[in-house]
């Protein structure tokens, strides 16, 4: 028989960029000017303080946000004028700030319906739902209505409904907000080997410096809708304008 993951197209694009991304919402300038490459197989971090600009990076660079200068590019090809789904199905995926789960609706089917409308049959959709469930620590709770779900497992729903059908991007605002530390460095121990085992790229979006220093390969630090500062953890660390965009220092 032949697999009926083989059926959906499996994406193949090594590279989402924003290129000169710029959104403004009336007067306000939320992002100016901002590139940044993410690409298959590594972990980048996002950082910045409140109101920097990073979730709507990940708006644009999801379809959510059109940009209204730049653009983004997925494996160099314009976006534009690309909605949320097509993005999913082009391999990029996101999660949300904040819940964003069909209440009514069973852990197990809230996972589904991502499957569904990415083209599998309702049958097929169930097993990598549980497939995923299962590797994020969840599955006891399949049957459980959303509704009913702590926060934590709430998140954790979210992040088995943006890996059904691997992606080949995943976007994660803030994945462990609201988590005690200990459940925190648990999610971040599974976000770590997110490239690995689904061979994804990975943007994390992470308020805890300790956590997105020990996880990032690369990241990007975003204060007033600018781009401050990029590179590992320790070039960051090292940066003045790093350390003025959190400690609000003149240097
Ligand atoms: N839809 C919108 N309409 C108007 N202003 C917006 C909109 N979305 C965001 N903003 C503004 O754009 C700026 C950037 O917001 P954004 O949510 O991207 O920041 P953030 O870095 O994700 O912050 P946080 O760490 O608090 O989540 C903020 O000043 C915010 O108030
Ligand atoms: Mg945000």
């Amino acid at each position: 028989m032949v697999d009926p993951l083989l059926r959906v197209p499996q994406p193949t694009a090594a590279e989402l960029a924003a290129e000169g991304v710029s959104v403004r919402f009336q007067g306000l300038a939320a992002l100016s000017e901002v590139n940044l490459t993410l690409l298959r197989g590594e972990i980048v971090g996002l950082i910045g303080p409140n109101g920097a600009g990073k979730t709507t990076l990940i708006n644009c660079l999801t379809g959510f946000q059109r940009p209204t200068t730049g653009r983004v590019a997925l494996a160099r090809e314009d976006t534009a004028g690309w909605n949320p789904a097509r993005f999913r199905k082009a391999g990029v995926a996101r999660t949300f700030q904040a819940g964003r789960l069909f209440r009514d609706m069973t852990v197990a089917e809230n996972v589904e319906v991502t499957g569904v409308g990415l083209g599998l049959d309702r049958k097929s959709a169930h097993s990598v739902a549980m497939e995923v469930l299962d590797w994020l620590g969840i599955a006891d709770k399949a049957a459980r209505t959303a509704g009913t779900l702590d926060y934590t497992d709430e998140r954790r729903v979210g992040i088995a409904r943006a890996l059904v059908l691997p992606p080949a991007f995943i976007l994660m605002d803030e994945p462990a907000a609201g988590m005690s530390d200990s459940e925190g460095e648990d999610l971040v121990g599974l976000v770590t080997s997110i490239p690995t085992k689904f061979g994804c790229g990975v943007l994390i979006i992470e308020h805890n410096m300790r956590v997105i220093m020990n996880v990032s390969h690369r990241l990007y630090v975003l204060d007033g809708g600018r781009t401050v500062a990029q590179g590992t953890p320790a070039e960051v660390q090292a940066n003045p304008a790093v350390i003025s965009a959190y400690l609000g220092a003149d240097v």
